[in-house]
């Protein structure tokens, strides 16, 4: 176990550098940092060169502390973790190291929903509603699989989310929704009421009004709530109830009145679908996501918009390639300062092993700002980064492929990775001067062996000329 100490007043990572290890997981590189959590690109690594690539998010450990957080936390994360669906990102581990609380997740080499509205809202475009459908059809998909989870006796849990945003709906590069952060929403929830008074900023854009006016009975409804209020936003792009400050748009949100209104070129079955997902009271509410998966796959078909997850990675591929490449450079060179690190080279990466070296991170994705949204990296808070959170995680097809050994280096840099091979552990200068020695040695050797060589030569020659003129001579001399 090499944990980096929290030394962390302050920091979202709490000292956590790439090449630490939290437990049988090698963090590779941070992805993305906020108030209260961190999300890693990490590593598990086994026998004969196996290694999977996961994603581990880590709680701030002055949070992680308090043990009824903590244990909420864990409880939550464990139920979690028996959710299976192809639309939900698979939760593979969780612990605790050193004051670090940590959950390791299937991780989603893609970016998330909010990334994808605001880079197309900035291309002055709007997301093509049947792409907008299939992502919250397939999605609903995911939270329907969660809302049926039941223990052994065949009971339901009652599993909500409480959080469904476009930050917390991944998609894949496949254009696969992975709705990520399952059951976290309730434990950050009550670590926040302790915490920050501003644990709603940026959340109740897509809470049910039953959540934000603290009801203790909220069911899978607030999550049908949610998908209504996410695909509200892909039509608009804007939230539903829009105001000058939170405090207005709670007010708005709670008074029971309707959301703004949708644009004139919405088809009437995608209205009634976001007025019934959006209806105040709970019970005239679309009652599961299974139901409401089915009308939008309806509207599809009605609209004459059918769209496959194919559709929609071709979308995002457009509009979030520089993205995608950001994060696949990002994964090459993660991957590579880890292989340094593990011949006893050099770390290739800048910020490998050293605990500020958070310098390949995007800002998190806060333009619909979440609970742990907004940091900056100097862990003062949410609500404070740049919007312009680019190349997250990474789009590198091959390396998210859980059997695919170390990067191989030489895609990098061919030339460096050739000397790089050698587990001498010197640097490239050091590197030059030996083969410099090497070469003057060389000349030097061939230099002395030519010289020797013609004095011998020489010294031969003149032994052995007499011997064979004093015949000649000798006989003439006979004769
Ligand atoms: N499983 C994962 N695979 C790949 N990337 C991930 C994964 N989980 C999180 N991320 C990355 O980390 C970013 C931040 O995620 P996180 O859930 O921690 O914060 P948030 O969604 O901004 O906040 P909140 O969940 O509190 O609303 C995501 O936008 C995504 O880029
Ligand atoms: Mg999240």
């Amino acid at each position: 176990m090499n944990v980096g100490q929290p030394s962390g007043a302050g920091h979202p990572n709490a000292g956590l550098a790439a090449g630490d290890t939290l437990d049988r997981y090698e963090l590779l590189c941070p992805l993305a940092q906020g108030g209260m959590a961190a999300v890693w690109l990490a590593r598990l690594r086994g026998k004969h060169g196996f290694q999977k690539l996961v994603a581990v998010k880590t709680i701030r450990p002055e949070h992680a502390g308090d043990q009824r957080f903590q244990r909420m936390f864990l409880d939550e994360a464990r139920i979690a973790a028996s959710i299976t669906h192809s639309n939900v990102a698979q939760i593979l581990d969780l612990g605790e190291e050193n004051g670090v609380l940590y959950l390791v997740m299937e991780w989603i080499d893609g970016d998330s929903l909010s990334k994808l509205l605001r880079v197309v809202q900035r291309a002055g475009q709007r997301v093509p509603l049947g792409v907008a459908l299939r992502i919250l059809a397939d999605a609903c998909g995911g939270l329907h699989a969660a809302h049926e989870l039941r223990d052994d006796s065949g009971q339901l849990i009652n599993v909500v989310h409480r959080d469904v945003s476009p930050t917390n709906i991944l998609l894949s590069n496949k254009g696969s929704p992975k709705v990520i952060d399952f059951g976290i929403a309730k434990a950050m929830g009550r670590l926040a009421e302790e915490t920050s008074a501003g644990v709603l900023k940026g959340k109740i854009s897509y809470m049910s009004p039953e959540q934000a006016l603290g009801r203790s009975n909220v069911d899978r409804r607030a999550d049908v709530w949610a998908v209504g209020s996410i695909l509200h936003m892909a039509l608009t792009g804007a939230p539903p109830f829009r105001a000058e400050n939170e405090v207005l748009a709670l007010h708005r949100l709670t008074s029971g009145k309707p959301p703004d209104p949708l644009p004139a070129d919405v088809p009437p079955q995608v209205r009634a679908i976001v007025a019934k997902t959006m209806a105040f009271n709970v019970d005239q509410r679309t009652p599961d996501c299974a139901t409401l998966q089915a009308e939008l796959e309806q509207a599809m078909v009605a609209c004459n918009c059918l769209t496959t997850p194919a559709d929609v990675g071709l979308f995002a591929a457009h509009y979030l390639a520089d993205s995608a490449r950001t994060r696949q450079e990002l994964v090459q060179r993660s991957i590579a300062a880890a292989s340094d690190r593990e011949r006893g080279g050099r770390p290739r990466m800048h910020s490998a092993g050293t605990p500020s070296g958070f310098s390949p991170v995007a800002p998190r994705d806060t333009s619909s700002s979440g609970a742990l949204g907004a940091g900056s990296g100097n862990g003062s808070g949410r609500g404070n980064a740049s919007a312009s959170s680019s190349g997250l995680v990474s789009p590198f097809a091959a390396a998210s492929n859980p059997s695919m050994p170390s990067m191989p280096a030489t895609r990098l840099e061919p030339s460096f990775q050739r000397w790089n091979t050698a587990p001498t552990g010197m640097s490239a200068k050091e590197r030059w001067i030996v083969t410099a020695a090497v070469l003057v040695t060389a000349l030097f050797v061939g230099v002395v062996g030519a010289i020797l060589y013609t004095a011998v030569m020489r010294w031969h020659g003149s032994k052995v000329e007499p011997a064979t003129t004093s015949p000649t001579t000798t006989t003439s001399a006979t004769r």
